[in-house]
């Protein structure tokens, strides 16, 4: 089963025959629900509900010659279903209505029309202090009670962090990877070449990289960014838990702090949700540091751009920053 917006009669006998909507029950509208690379996902609406449907393929559907795992959908909803045992954290991200390991498509409850908070990219906006400690609350709740000795080896998701550590620790490094950040921004590939030829940079980058890949205590969202969370009537809501390890905490955290950065929310803030994150739960600040710096460098010079609104002169401070938590 391929999803197809093209064919809802093919859809609908897919959703009846999954038992996900009622016979008679037919689909009135078919909408992609918002903005994402990875994966191909449709709003369904009947009479009577609507619903989210999300199947992942062989690659990334925005890059269709990026290889990447379809059971990345699975891993998915086997998360959302994880969750489950732990209220404050389902609280906050939409029910799982069902899980096709076969087709690797994933249903979710509708949240409705939320936008992301990439929004928070642009100038003037603020994450509010009630969305702060939301965010943060879910981050240590979520490393507070999945800490195991022993990971769980459905989510060890080596393919999709074999993925994601190649965007993170080392394209964005390469001095001739093929993209010219001239294209993003004038000025950003020069900018980016005294980092990609600073070997000792790499270095920690790679030592870095091989944290990441190695199993760590506790289960992660692995894609902590505004991207995940929907702004909705409720508050802020988390989806997209797809790159899910077993992992050093500093990691979410790292990445969460680094988008504020990248987000130009006021250093104050960053202070305030390690302060708060820190009530609840240890963190290794030297290696939440590493990280984040790395995720700052990647979203700056790497492939995975983002709508940012920051000038080069203000990307080239940010880089400064970063390049000095690696001493
Ligand atoms: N449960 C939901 N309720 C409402 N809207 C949703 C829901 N899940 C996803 N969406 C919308 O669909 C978009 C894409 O979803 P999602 O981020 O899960 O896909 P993705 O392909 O994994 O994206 P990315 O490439 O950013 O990882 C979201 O940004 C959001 O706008
Ligand atoms: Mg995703």
């Amino acid at each position: 089963m391929l999803l197809n917006d093209q064919e809802p009669q093919l859809l609908r006998d897919y959703l009846v025959r999954r038992g996900w909507i009622d016979e008679s029950e037919p689909i009135t509208t078919l909408e992609k629900p918002g903005e994402g690379n990875m994966n191909y996902t449709l709003r369904v609406s009947t009479p009577i509900r609507t619903l989210i449907i999300k199947q992942a393929r062989g690659y990334v559907e925005k890059y269709p010659t990026i290889v990447a795992p379809a059971e990345r959908a699975v891993i998915e909803g086997y998360f959302y279903e994880a969750v489950q045992s732990v209220p404050m954290l389902a609280e906050q991200m939409p029910q799982l209505m069902g899980l096709d390991p076969e087709n690797n498509i994933l249903v979710l409850e509708d949240l409705g029309q939320a936008p992301d908070y990439t929004t928070l990219y642009q100038p003037g906006q603020l994450l509010s202090d009630d969305e702060q400690a939301v965010l943060t609350d879910y981050l240590a709740n979520l490393h507070h009670h999945f800490a195991v000795v022993t990971p769980t080896p459905v989510f060890s998701n080596k393919a999709m962090r074999a993925l994601n550590h190649e965007h993170l620790f080392v394209y964005p490094f390469l001095v001739d990877n093929g993209f010219d950040l001239d294209t993003v921004q004038p000025g950003l590939q020069e900018l980016a070449m005294s980092y990609k030829t600073d070997s000792a940079l790499k270095t920690a980058a790679q030592r870095l990289g091989d944290v990441y890949l190695a199993d760590g205590p506790t289960l992660l969202h692995g894609d902590y960014y505004p991207g995940s969370w929907l702004h909705t009537d409720a508050g802020p809501k988390i989806i997209d838990p797809e790159f899910c390890f077993y992992g050093p905490p500093e990691y979410d955290l790292g990445v969460f702090v680094a988008h504020l950065q990248l987000a130009n929310q006021p250093d104050k803030m960053a202070e305030r949700v390690l302060a708060l994150y820190r009530e609840k739960a240890p963190v290794d600040d030297s290696l939440r540091q590493q990280f984040t710096a790395v995720e700052v460098m990647r979203r700056l010079i790497g492939l995975a751009q983002l709508p940012l609104h920051l000038s080069l002169g203000q990307k080239a401070q940010l880089l400064i920053d970063a390049r000095k938590v690696f001493v």
